[in-house]
């Protein structure tokens, strides 16, 4: 199947292969949010919801030219570390190649939407009883000890179609640049992404400008954001990452050097946000724009917030926030953080007494 109008594969001639297998990935919408403006304080936001993907996540960008790579190569094996999304990714991409997937998941700290995903679409998967700091240096010594073609976002190729959440953002605001893009960091691969892409377009003349990439990151699990509040150009890593936003549980984030680059080369920021922020993003997200996501997209706007409140950002400027991936990924969180149905007898006047 070829994707639609918008997608991945539009933008070839930007993409280090050929289209070999597609699920018809990207082409997700971007949502003007009028309510969520006003709670976060600002005139004009966006949300590009990557829980449009296939597989619910922006991973699935990455993953059709990954192992569209991985088939021009002749390869019959991928693998990849994951905090949920990539494995769930990779999985439908060689399902639907004809290859082996193989997966390394930090065990207990995986959403059971993203685990189930990996199984039925039939990886192997592998947990491990350790985070996923560990599990990517596992595969990575894994993947060259068996030949394994590795895709996580230390290979260049899967990055090359996440870029182009920023060309589809661009296009759909009527080729304007936003004057920021906030993103959650987790391995701080989809940031270094968006702005690879977007330099290479204006290197082309086809923008002027690079919007300020800002990434946000969960207070448990920040190194990223110490790097940049120090004004350092290297990451020092954090040993127990926790938070409940699990996509982002990264202690030490492979492309942290790009992704400071990302921020510097464009005035950019980056902020941490509690669970308890993102938690009630998530909940704004969902009841004011009918926009379901996964804790981690919700700290985007949680930063975002945040930063309006402390004067950081002003309110005049046009935002575009990535959601990454989808509400239904982790239904475990909403049942900790939403008050559970009432049970009730079954007779009118009683459900009319609860209405
Ligand atoms: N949001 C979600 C929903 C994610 O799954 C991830 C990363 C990120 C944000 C952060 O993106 O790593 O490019 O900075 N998930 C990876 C995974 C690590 O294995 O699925 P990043």
């Amino acid at each position: 199947m070829k994707s639609g109008v918008l997608g991945v594969w539009k933008y070839r001639a930007f993409l280090p292969c050929d289209e070999r297998v597609s699920i018809a990935e990207g082409g997700t919408p971007l949502y003007k949010t009028d309510r969520l403006a006003d709670w976060v304080g600002v005139d004009e936001l966006y949300i590009k919801n990557e829980g449009g993907n296939p597989t619910g996540s922006f991973k699935d960008r990455g993953m059709t030219v990954g192992v569209s790579k991985a088939l021009e190569m002749g390869l019959s094996r991928v693998g990849c570390a994951s905090t949920g999304n990539t494995s769930a990714a990779l999985s439908i991409y060689g399902a639907k190649a004809g290859i082996d997937a193989i997966v390394l998941l930090p065990a207990g700290k995986v959403a059971m939407g993203k685990v189930a995903q990996a199984l039925m679409h039939g990886a192997n998967v592998i947990s491990i009883k350790d985070n996923f700091d560990r599990a990517l240096e596992l595969v990575r010594q894994a993947c060259n000890e068996k030949d394994i073609y590795l895709l996580n976002s230390v290979n260049p190729v899967r990055l090359e179609g996440q870029k182009t959440i920023g060309y589809e953002a661009v296009e759909q605001l009527g080729w304007e640049v936003p004057d920021r893009m906030f993103l959650p960091v987790g391995n701080a691969g989809n940031i270094s992404a968006i702005h690879k892409g977007l330099r290479e377009w204006r290197q082309h003349g086809i923008i002027e400008e690079l919007p300020k990439m800002c990434g946000i990151q969960s207070e448990g699990s920040k190194p990223f954001v110490k790097a940049i509040k120090n004004n350092q150009k290297k990451i020092t890593p954090e040993g127990e990452p926790e938070t409940l936003a699990t996509a982002i549980r990264i202690g030490n984030p492979v492309n942290g050097p790009k992704a400071l680059n990302a921020v510097y080369d464009t005035g950019g920021t980056a902020e941490s946000v509690s669970d308890q922020e993102i938690v009630e993003a998530q909940k704004k997200l969902a009841r004011l724009e009918g926009i379901g996501v996964e804790p981690a997209s919700a700290s985007s706007v949680a930063g975002l917030k945040k930063l309006v409140d402390n004067g950081e950002v002003e309110p005049d400027e046009k935002i575009v926030c990535v959601t990454t991936g989808h509400l239904l990924k982790d239904s475990e969180e909403i049942i900790e953080v939403c008050k559970p149905p009432k049970e009730v007898e079954a007779n009118l006047q009683t459900v009319l007494n609860h209405i």
